[in-house]
């Protein structure tokens, strides 16, 4: 289909990521979120990133300019007319999921490729609330999503190649390198990852410090941020249905989620973005201590 349109569902933190990745990389772009608070949420955050890139030197104002230009934003799910490609980033909940991608597949045009985030969900269970399960398949991006290099490609069991290859040459042209996972829970990545959150969860709830868990992993093994750190980060209620996920889909014990993820999640506790989490934050999201 020849269109240069991508069409973005859901402004939430993943959402909002992608859609700055594909706007920077030159596409035309648009958000979508019925949630106007969404939006303006999303957009806000834009603009703070790109005003910080540009004070730090790392963006100049003519591509922060060029970059938004290319950007909007509609609570209407009817914009994803003349979108080449869909990406849903709605709440990982397999009823949402569905729910998105039927409305999306009565209003897109019959050649668009509709790819979904979900970073484990099933594809194939997903494509088949369409009528062009051919042309969906898995597109799963890391937080945050301008910034990380992998995207993992998942086909469902009839994904056509023809998708497979719009979504890696689109995957190409944000500058993404892809690898192809497998359509089980947690794809690859989070199969790896999230269990050794889940168990550094465990460390804290038998009474080690957040900090220490932290530092042993990342002076201990080099990773950028420590575990706990991450689960803040990338939302404690992600995390968690990411792991009910991997204990759900493969029926095995060992992926059991921590209880204290449980109990943080009921009590609204989602780390950064709602202030506190195993840490917790100001309101500029600065860390200012432990919650443990
Ligand atoms: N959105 C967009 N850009 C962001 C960003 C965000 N939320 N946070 C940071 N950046 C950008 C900054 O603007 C900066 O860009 P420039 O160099 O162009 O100015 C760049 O990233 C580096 O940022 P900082 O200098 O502020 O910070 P840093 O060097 O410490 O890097 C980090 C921050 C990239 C997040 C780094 O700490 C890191 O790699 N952390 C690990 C992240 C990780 O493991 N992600 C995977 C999560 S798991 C997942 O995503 C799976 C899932 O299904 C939920």
């Amino acid at each position: 289909m020849e269109s240069n349109k991508v069409a973005v569902i859901g402004a939430g933190l993943m959402g909002n990521g992608i859609a700055q990745a594909c706007a920077s990389a030159g596409y035309d772009v648009v958000n979508i979120d019925t949630f106007e608070s969404a939006i303006e949420k999303s957009k806000a955050a834009v603009e703070k990133l790109f005003s910080r890139k540009v004070a730090k030197g790392s963006m100049t104002e003519e591509k922060k300019a060029e970059v938004l230009g290319r950007l909007t934003y509609s609570s209407k799910f009817e914009d994803v007319k003349g979108a080449f490609l869909v990406v849903e980033a709605v709440p990982e909940k397999i009823e949402i999921k569905k729910d998105t991608f039927k409305k999306v597949d009565e209003l897109a045009d019959a050649e668009t490729v509709i790819v979904s985030n979900t970073s484990g969900l099933s594809i194939s269970e997903i494509a088949s609330v369409t009528n062009r399960p051919d042309k969906v398949m898995g597109a799963h991006f890391f937080y945050p999503a301008p910034v990380m290099k992998l995207l993992e490609l998942v086909r469902g069991l009839v994904t056509s190649d023809e998708t497979y290859e719009t979504v890696k040459g689109f995957a190409e042209k944000i500058g993404k390198t892809t690898v192809d996972a497998p359509e089980f829970p947690g794809f690859m990545v989070n199969r790896i990852l999230v269990p050794m959150q889940n168990e550094a969860a465990f460390m804290v709830m038998e009474g080690s410090k957040p900090e220490d868990v932290d530092n042993a992993m990342k002076l201990g093994c080099n990773h950028p941020m420590g575990p706990i750190e991450l689960t803040d980060f990338v939302g404690i209620d992600t995390m968690l249905a990411t792991m009910t996920g991997l204990y759900n889909g493969f029926h095995d014990s060992k992926y059991r989620p921590c209880p204290l993820l449980e109990t943080m999640v009921k009590s609204g506790m989602l780390g950064k973005k709602s202030g506190l989490g195993f840490y917790k934050y100001d309101e500029k999201g600065n860390k200012i201590g432990s919650n443990f």
